[in-house]
């Protein structure tokens, strides 16, 4: 495992574990680097786990996120389940060129965020990456949009390589984030290994802020 600081770690107002999930190659560490660099370049894979941390400004509050890239590839799968624990947000990552790394979020990646995450109210965000591959496109962006809503999640769509809506879709899951009190105050920790429902018809529980909207974070 290895870290790396972005920005000195002096003073902030509110601290978040954030995930990134999805298959190898799917763009992961090319996100983080984006985030933390404005650019992403030809990246080695990861091997297990790699975490940065990076504060901003979101509203008016000083926010630090620790942001943990955990590899896609198979061997290293066993080990990522620990470091779901305490995260307040999961992103998951999928190729909008290919299709298998889309199926896989619902069928694999999603059913693992749920099995593991520790945070009862931890907020997803769907990330549909590599749309300046324009020509190559294999997911449409409803076919995202009708994921998120299936998943209970945010949605949105970006590339890594050009930099679109990268920001912006760290900044939409912190803002999300910051509209739950319990994720806000440190999480409330999941009773044993529960399998949320798909899709919960029922109105906002009390105090634990409205449910995702993944309209609502869709920037085109
Ligand atoms: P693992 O570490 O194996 O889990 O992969 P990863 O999901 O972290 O993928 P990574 O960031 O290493 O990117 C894989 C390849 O896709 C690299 O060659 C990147 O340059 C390329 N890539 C990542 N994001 C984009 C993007 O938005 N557009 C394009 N065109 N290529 C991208």
């Amino acid at each position: 495992m290895s870290s790396s600081s972005g920005q000195s770690d002096s003073s902030y107002d509110l601290s978040f574990k954030i995930l990134l999930i999805g298959d190898s190659g799917v763009g992961k560490s090319s996100l983080v680097v984006s985030f933390f660099s404005n650019s992403a370049k030809n990246l080695p894979p990861t091997i297990g786990v790699d975490f940065k941390i990076k504060q901003l400004t979101v509203g008016e509050k000083r926010l630090k996120l620790t942001v943990w890239d955990t590899a896609g590839q198979e061997k290293f799968r066993t080990m990522t389940s620990s470091y779901y624990r305490g995260a307040q947000g999961i992103i998951l990552v999928y190729d909008v060129t290919q299709r298998e790394t889309f199926r896989n979020l619902s069928d694999v990646w999603a059913k693992e965020s749920d099995l593991y995450s520790t945070n009862q109210a931890c907020v997803k965000m769907l990330v549909g990456n590599k749309i300046d591959k324009v020509s190559e496109r294999a997911v449409s962006k409803e076919e995202g949009i009708e994921l998120a809503k299936e998943l209970g999640s945010l949605f949105i769509e970006c590339s890594a390589k050009t930099g679109e809506n990268v920001e912006q879709c760290f900044k939409e899951l912190a803002l999300k984030i910051m509209e739950v009190p319990s994720l806000v105050e440190g999480g409330v920790p999941k009773k044993g290994n529960i399998v949320k429902p798909k899709e919960d018809p029922s109105p906002d529980p009390p105090g634990k802020g409205p449910k995702p909207d993944p309209r609502s974070a869709c920037c085109y």
